[in-house]
């Protein structure tokens, strides 16, 4: 890949065009990314290894209206030098911490510190680099669940990255399940447990939900987490509680604020106990537990 067209864009405009890109006939496959270069300022960028056609700068126009409405952003094509692009999308990827988890690229473990859950993950085509409120909210949501509850065996469905998973390896030690519809995120997760040292914990997998062979005879789970849209949260609902175990904890994110009730009642429709909530921006993770309390 030696061509980038980048944006910059707020958070949620970044959001849409990144969940927009796949569906755009002409985009469809391209691998795109968003960093926080600044505070609610997000450079997206989408690499291509030829000089981006006329037919897909339009499609890139046309998505950034779409998702912008008149203030469209300036789209910057550019060559990078084959060693460069990575570094490139490096740069601005700061570490972040949130509780004791610190998420990092390799060109920042000199930052970690000794009571530190270093996370290291690269940016790359896969969601998930601690930087999205969605992401930060969940680790949020594990470090807090950790104080109250012990967990046996977890699931993340929607891994991208593998950042939930790693973490939820790392701090509980126990097995994880981690899936992705997207064979590519299956890939990078797998590769990034091993990175992290937790491959013999973690099993990486490409399904759609819970569906698949692996969650015929999975058994149940203490704890699940799924970043992924309001939509599929509220669809997932009742095969999430079917997979939970009895005391389990389900953390939710990818859900803007004023999606929470649809999502919440989705859940207390099995069942399910809304027992907490976190905002990060305009995102919202929400705790939802079996034989929890409102
Ligand atoms: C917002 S990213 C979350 C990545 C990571 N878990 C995090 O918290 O940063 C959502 C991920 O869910 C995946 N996904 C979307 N719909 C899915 C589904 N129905 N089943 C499994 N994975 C799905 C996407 O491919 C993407 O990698």
């Amino acid at each position: 890949m030696t061509w980038t067209a980048t944006l910059l864009l707020s958070e949620t405009p970044a959001r849409a065009f990144i969940n927009a890109v796949d569906e755009d006939p002409v985009l469809s496959g391209v691998a795109c990314d968003a960093v926080e270069a600044a505070r609610n300022s997000w450079r997206l960028a989408l690499y291509f290894e030829t000089k981006p056609k006329k037919a897909e700068r339009a499609a890139i126009g046309a998505l950034a209206k779409q998702v912008c409405g008149n203030k469209t952003p300036t789209i910057q094509i550019e060559r990078l030098a084959d060693a460069d692009w990575v570094a490139k999308s490096l740069e601005s990827l700061r570490p972040i911490r949130v509780g004791r988890f610190m998420v990092h690229g390799a060109h920042d473990r000199a930052a970690v510190r000794a009571n530190d859950i270093a996370i290291e993950i690269e940016a790359n085509q896969a969601f998930g680099t601690g930087h999205h409120g969605t992401t930060a909210g969940c680790l949020a949501a594990i470090g807090d669940l950790a104080k109250r509850q012990p967990i046996n065996r977890a699931l993340d469905v929607g891994t991208g990255s593998g950042v939930l998973a790693v973490a939820i390896a790392r701090l509980f030690h126990v097995p994880v399940l981690a899936t992705d519809i997207d064979p590519m995120a299956v890939r990078i997760a797998a590769e990034n447990t091993r990175v992290n040292g937790v491959a013999p914990l973690v099993r990486t997998i490409h399904a759609d939900g819970l569906s698949g062979p692996a969650f015929a005879q999975s058994g149940s789970f203490d704890l699940i987490v799924a970043n992924i849209l309001a939509k599929p949260l509220v669809r997932l609902a009742p095969s999430i509680r079917a997979h939970l175990a009895p005391g389990g904890a389900v953390i939710l994110s990818g859900l803007l604020t004023r999606q929470t009730k649809r999502v919440a009642g989705a859940y207390r429709a099995q069942g399910l106990c809304l027992r907490q909530t976190n905002a990060r921006g305009e995102w919202q993770t929400l705790i939802v537990e079996r034989g929890g309390r409102l």
